[in-house]
């Protein structure tokens, strides 16, 4: 892949990444990542907004040398996880007479993380500007999208905003701008729900605050970018802020078709009584799928056996996973089974505290599910529909 121009003098520089399954060896990245960075010639000055990972510097190297790019002025860091700033020693070794440009708090994280000398840096407060001549970059400070010392920096201009990891996807393409928006909105819808929803009172303000910006072109950091950016400002606005769905996400584990049976009938209760069932076994589940169920659901429901008087790691892991990436459901609730005894609902309880809910009581079964417990999952059932449509979840 070349260089490819975006408007005359912006070149896209970064490097596709059709290789990569895993993100902080714990994401699955089933269609691979991109890292993008920005090349912009201004009249006076150059500035380069981001690198890429360290593991293909190089791409980024070779397209600066296509570029015949012999000196660069600003090198701006929107953020300081590696996937972005990983390059950042290396193009300062190379471009000797480039700064640095950073937040304040940013500029304290590179130093840590990658050992950058503290004369290579300018900080910028939030609104500030630099000029390249006839292009202005404005940097919007934009903290916890994804970590705290984030900003966007945005091309006056040009009317294109560069906000890193926000609006992007882990999506590997060749095509520059969005193609097929079934893909786009999956692969984003992905992104943010491992990512960025742990975040989404944060993203709802800056997204507020985007609204005072004319904005053609979003180019995030990963994926391909936006030529029509009210698609995925849009979808944010929903996930962000939108009212949760009538759909229940049910994780679970099976071992010996006891938990199994309670999960079959209690799906038929809940579709009998119109609400959305998203079934997740978590024997084979990919992480991701169940990250982006829970962005819309308005109900979490957990099933779990009793596994040394707890419950199967496996659920645990699922438990912990949604306490962690805080979607906006409003009630949870577990069933599951035991031979002799059980702390499986108590020690899910403790898992999950980031989570906002409303409890339902829950069924548990002492060995194969009888009539007791169906009267009891369809009773759990006729709860959440209801509760469902008091809350207006449709
Ligand atoms: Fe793509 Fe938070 O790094």
């Amino acid at each position: 892949m070349k260089p490819r121009e975006i408007r005359s003098g912006i070149y896209a520089v970064g490097a596709i990444d059709w290789d990569r399954r895993l993100f902080d060896s714990l994401i699955p990245l089933p269609d691979g990542t991109s890292y993008n960075s920005y090349f912009i010639k201004g009249s006076e000055k150059t500035a380069l907004i981001d690198t890429v990972d360290p593991a293909m510097q190089w791409v980024l190297m070779h397209h600066l040398d296509l570029l015949d790019c012999k000196h660069i002025d600003y090198v701006i860091a929107n953020h300081a996880e590696q996937d972005h700033s990983g390059t950042l020693p290396k193009v300062l070794e190379r471009y000797a007479g480039a700064k640095l440009v950073t937040t304040p708090k940013c500029k304290g994280m590179l130093m840590d993380l990658l050992l950058i000398p503290e004369d290579r840096f300018i900080t910028v407060e939030d609104k500030q500007t630099i000029s390249l001549g006839d292009r202005t970059l404005e940097f919007i400070h934009a903290p916890w999208v994804h970590w705290p010392e984030t900003m966007l920096t945005y091309l006056r201009e040009e009317s294109i905003l560069f906000p890193c990891d926000l609006f992007g996807s882990h999506l590997a393409t060749t095509d520059l701008y969005m193609t097929d928006e079934g893909q786009l909105y999956e692969a984003a819808k992905r992104y943010y729900a491992e990512i960025m929803m742990p975040f989404r009172s944060n993203i709802e303000k800056h997204l507020e605050r985007l609204k005072g910006y004319r904005i053609d072109i979003i180019g995030p950091s990963h994926g391909p970018m936006h030529n029509k950016p009210s698609f995925i400002m849009e979808a944010y606005r929903d996930w962000v802020s939108g009212k949760p769905k009538n759909i229940v996400v049910l994780p679970y584990i099976s071992m010996h078709g006891s938990t199994q049976r309670m999960v079959e009938y209690f799906v038929d209760a809940l579709t009998d009584r119109g609400v959305t069932v998203i079934q997740f076994n978590l024997a084979a589940t990919d992480i991701g799928k169940l990250a982006m169920a829970l962005v819309d659901a308005g109900t979490l429901v957990i099933g779990t056996p009793t596994v040394l008087v707890g419950p199967h790691p496996n659920v645990a892991h699922a438990a912990f996973l949604a306490n962690a990436i805080r979607p906006k459901l409003q009630f949870v609730s577990i069933i599951g089974s035991y031979g002799w005894g059980s702390k499986a609902v108590e020690q899910i309880s403790g898992m999950i505290p980031n989570l906002k809910v409303e409890v339902l009581p829950p069924v548990i079964s002492k060995g194969f599910p009888r009539e007791e417990v169906f009267t009891n999952l369809e009773a759990l059932a006729e709860t959440i529909a209801q509760k469902h449509k008091e809350h207006g979840f449709a």
